[in-house]
Order: structure tokens, then sequence, then C-alpha cells
């Protein structure tokens, strides 16, 4: 039975040390308690790539849409990923983000976007997964074999599916938490610039996270990991069981981001359409592998990505996937 003290994120694979840690914090009074909590909360982040990094300014140079010429801000060259020896759930997949691009990648269930974002973040150990050929590269330096702690250092966070807040903690302990490296001055701007981006978040920042609502806990955790100040931001799904206005006003987030402060973003999602309203360019993963790239326009204009993930009749008359044989679309989709 988890108390009010417990330190939960979320992540099953985190709970039991949270939980041992909790118990520890039940005879430890008002601020006291409350400071044992977040370093709790920052003792897990430290096993995940959500921690603070001293990398300092997000890229403000960068230009929005995206910058010709420079390294890619990250590149991906024929990426394998195998789960215990024996599940390959990448295969053979390449792509590249320019600086100040919003990127995306799309696919439906289990295509394989979430491996790769693990893959990006040196998180795979905890799930036995392991890169089995393949480089990638951020800003040019390779990081397949580096730790997730060192992979943020390095400048890139990610916001995993699901959000993982700390339920119990505070939307203010939550921030405190991706932000454990840096001084009280650099903290108290990082949580000013986490309320600038989402206002909302300042009037409810004394409340316990597990109660907010599912676009406030999304907030949360994009303002947590902006609190390490990362210039690229890998996120899962933002829009998962969101309802349409709050998705909309978390994408803004997302542009502004982009936009305003020259953040590069890898965006991983289901809901195509929405993704392909923000990003300059995306990939589409079926199976493990990518099946087509293109600018947002080309993507939009093409009539499998129209059918299959935007949901519109190309006026052919077929209305579903299982109307059309599979290689029809292969066919098409590798011309
Ligand atoms: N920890 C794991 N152990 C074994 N297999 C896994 C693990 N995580 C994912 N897989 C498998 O790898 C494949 C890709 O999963 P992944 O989570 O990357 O897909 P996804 O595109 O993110 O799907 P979704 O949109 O449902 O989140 C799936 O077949 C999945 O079952
Ligand atoms: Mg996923």
């Amino acid at each position: 039975m988890q108390g009010l003290d417990t330190v939960r994120s979320g992540d099953e694979s985190h709970m039991t040390t949270a939980t041992t840690c909790a118990s520890a914090s039940l005879a430890v009074p008002g601020e006291a308690r409350r400071g044992r909590r977040v370093e709790e909360a920052q003792a897990l982040l430290a096993m995940r790539p959500v921690q603070a990094s001293p990398s300092g300014e997000a890229g403000r140079d960068h230009a929005s849409s995206g910058t010709q010429g420079s390294p890619p801000a990250l590149a991906i060259h024929n990426l394998q990923v195998v789960y215990g020896g024996a599940i390959e759930a990448v295969r053979d997949i390449s792509l590249e983000v320019r600086p100040g691009q919003i990127v995306a990648l799309l696919g439906s269930n289990g295509a394989g976007k979430s491996t790769v974002l693990k893959a990006v973040s040196g998180v795979l150990d905890a799930e036995d997964g392991e890169i089995e050929k393949g480089s990638i590269l951020l800003g040019g330096q390779a990081i397949e074999k580096a730790s997730a702690p060192a992979i943020v250092r390095l400048g890139m966070v990610q916001v995993p599916e699901g959000r993982r807040l700390f339920q119990t903690l505070t939307v203010d302990e939550n921030l405190i938490a991706g932000a454990h490296l840096q001084d009280g001055a650099k903290l108290a701007a990082g949580r000013e610039y986490v309320f600038s981006l989402f206002p909302r978040l300042a009037d409810l920042r004394h409340n316990i996270a597990g109660y907010l609502s599912g676009g406030e806990q999304q907030m949360v955790a994009i303002g947590r990991a902006l609190m390490s100040r990362p210039r690229i931001l890998a996120l899962d799904e933002p829009s998962l069981g969101l309802a349409p206005l709050v998705i909309t006003e978390i994408f803004h987030s997302i542009q502004a981001l982009r936009e305003q402060d020259g953040l590069t973003i890898l965006l991983v999602e289901q809901n195509a359409n929405r993704a392909l309203g923000i990003a300059d360019y995306a990939y589409i993963m079926e199976n493990g592998r990518i099946v087509l790239d293109g600018t947002s326009e080309q993507l939009r204009r093409n009539a499998d990505v129209r059918e299959f993930y935007l949901g519109l009749n190309t006026g052919e008359g077929r209305t579903s996937m299982k109307d059309v044989k599979h290689y029809k679309r292969r066919k098409r989709w590798l011309s």
C-alpha cells in the first residue's frame, strides 16, 4: 500500500526503490520531509534521462526551420535494437534531426517508435534491450554506448510515454526533481521559465501531481524535462489520452519551445495529423522499419498517409486499411 509520502514516478521499474526511500522519510516533519521527498525523486531520476544537465542555455542560435550546413543535432544510422536477445524491435533505421527542427516519428502501435527514443536516451538497459548494430550521433558525437545521465549532460532529454511523474509530489517538487544539480538561482530561473511556458502550472505549483488532469500532468512532464535546460527534447506521445483542445495547447507549447527558444525536437506520435501540423519533417515506422519519410507537406499529400494515418478518404472508395492488400501499400511507399 502506497502512502502519500511515497514517491511514485508511475514507472513500475522504480517503484521498489521509491517505496523503500519513502518509508525512511515518514518520520521527517514539515519542510525537512518535503526536501527528503524531492531528494528521493531526484535519486530516481538519476536512473533515467530526465536529469539535470550542465549544458546551459537552450540552442538559441538555431534557425527556426533547421540550420542547413551544420551537423545534424541528432543522426541515427542503420540502428538495430533487440530486446531480451531475441525480439528485434528496430531494424536498420536511419534518421536525422537538424538543429532547430521539429521532426516527427510516426507509426501505429508496436512500430518501434518508443524503442528508438529509448535507444537515443540510453535507457534500453533497464528493459533488457540492446543496440545490436548502428550508430547514434548527438551533435556529431557518438552516444550509442553512452549512459543515460551522460546523454542528458550532452543536452538531450526525453519526456517518456505516459508522463511518469512522481505522482505524490507536488508540481513544484516534480520540477525541482528535474534540476537537482543546479544551484538555487538557476533552479528558480528554470521554474520561472516553465511557468512562463505553462502559466497554469504556477497556480497549481503546490498541488499533488497525481491529482492533476492529463493535460496538466503532460505540462509538468515537459516542464520537468526543461528544468535541465536541454538543447534537444525527445517527446514520446505527448497527445496520448488528451482531449483535442488540450492537445492543441500542448502542441502550441512545443512550437513555442522551438520558435522562441530554438529547441530541437524529436516528436514521437501516433496522432499523425497533429504531428504533421507542427513538424518540418517526418518519418513513418512500421514493424521496426522506416517505410516513408518526407517533409510534412509531402506526407500530407501522400495518398497512403492521407488514407491510413490522417483518416482521409482518397476518393478511391477505400475507407480502411483492411480493405487494402498490404503489398499494395508497401509497393507504393517503396516506389
Ligand atoms: N521491454 C520490452 N521487452 C520486449 N519487447 C518489447 C519491449 N518493449 C517493446 N517491445 C516490443 O518491441 C516492439 C516495439 O515496441 P515500441 O514500444 O517501441 O513500439 P511503439 O511504436 O512505441 O508502440 P506504441 O505506439 O504502442 O507506444 C513491439 O513489438 C513491442 O512489443
Ligand atoms: Mg510507444
